[in-house]
């Protein structure tokens, strides 16, 4: 069930792989209120002024996107069309440049190109879903509307649907090491930024520091020795610090550095921490609901013994990059 009490819809078969990101509520349920924080602390160490062209890779619904700053335009994009079409994320409480500004500070801004979109763009998004060209364009909106500011567009980050040097930052959040070839993906953000735009992403420190889902392998593998080869502490190589600034310095970045962000997740009682690892999306809930129920409810009393009934104080940790393409 979704928070709206709605049934979420039959996983199509791609969803039906390990990586499920189709029901949004479930989604920011797990992870994305947590990413949320992580983002408003990347944004502020990115300092990237107002009224800039930021894309989102690996947006899905919108957690870093609600932390740009306003007086900008943002692209989102996502493979995932449920992920797009979840409903726009609160506004960024950073501040807004006056619009006089922001149209001052305007370089050129997204615009349609339709021949080059390689997936449906999302169609009841209020803003047109559009990849960038070199060519004229209207300048960023100035509104205060969050939804107004994002276009969406469905994609791949590993094969961007923009031309090269349109944006002013490229950002990815917890994204970047679900793509099947990360260093493909940094090699388009590098493509797309313009000269001297930052190039940036952050992701979870599986391994150690993003302890809610350490907790949940760390135990699921005492109980299910196949569960060891899906922990994203081993699956992804890229989620440590010298891997991401390998990968951003291999794309021409420069000025490479990379930086820790901690966030408290602190959970109510036990069941605030198990309810959204049953929401199935992403590497953690997926496999539990590919568990028959006795292997479930072992995981969950398991669990519930190391962690206490009460009040779960619990830290996560995620690794940023940042780096700047060339004038
Ligand atoms: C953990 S979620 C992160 C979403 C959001 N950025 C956040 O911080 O909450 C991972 C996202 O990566 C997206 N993703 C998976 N493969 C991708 C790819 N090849 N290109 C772009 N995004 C991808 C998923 O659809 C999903 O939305």
């Amino acid at each position: 069930m979704t928070d709206q009490g709605e049934t979420p819809p039959p996983a199509t078969p791609r969803e039906r792989n390990r990586d499920v990101w189709a029901d949004g509520a479930a989604y920011e349920a797990f992870v994305g209120r947590w990413s949320r924080q992580v983002a408003a602390r990347f944004v502020r160490w990115l300092d990237v002024p107002d009224g800039r062209r930021w894309l989102d890779a690996g947006c899905g619904t919108g957690a870093l996107t609600a932390a740009i700053p306003h007086a900008g335009v943002v692209v989102g994009l996502d493979p995932s069309l449920r992920f797009l079409r979840a409903r726009p994320p609160a506004p960024s409480t950073a501040p807004t440049a006056p619009a006089s500004r922001a149209a001052a500070d305007a370089t050129p801004g997204p615009q349609v190109a339709a021949d080059t979109v390689p997936v449906p763009s999302v169609t009841d998004d209020p803003a047109p879903a559009a990849p960038v060209t070199d060519g004229p364009a209207p300048a960023p909106p100035a509104t205060d509307d969050p939804a107004a500011r994002v276009n969406r567009v469905a994609g791949d980050a590993a094969a961007l649907p923009f031309a090269d040097r349109v944006f002013d930052a490229v950002v990815s959040g917890l994204a970047l090491n679900f793509v099947p070839r990360p260093e493909a993906a940094v090699a388009e953000f590098a493509r797309v930024a313009r000269p001297g735009a930052v190039v940036a992403a952050y992701v979870w420190d599986y391994a150690e520091g993003m302890q809610m889902i350490r907790h949940f392998w760390d135990v699921a593998a005492d109980l299910d020795p196949a569960a060891e080869a899906l922990d994203e502490g081993r699956r992804f190589p890229i989620c440590h610090a010298p891997a991401l600034a390998e990968a951003w310095m291999a794309a021409g970045l420069r000025r490479v550095t990379t930086t820790k962000i901690e966030i408290p997740t602190v959970f109510r009682s036990f069941d605030d921490f198990w309810h959204p690892f049953l929401g199935g999306q992403g590497p953690a809930p997926a496999y539990l609901a590919a568990q028959p129920p006795d292997r479930r409810e072992a995981i969950r009393q398991a669990l519930a013994t190391r962690l206490g009934p009460n009040v779960i104080a619990l830290t996560a940790g995620a690794w940023a990059v940042r780096g700047f393409k060339d004038i």
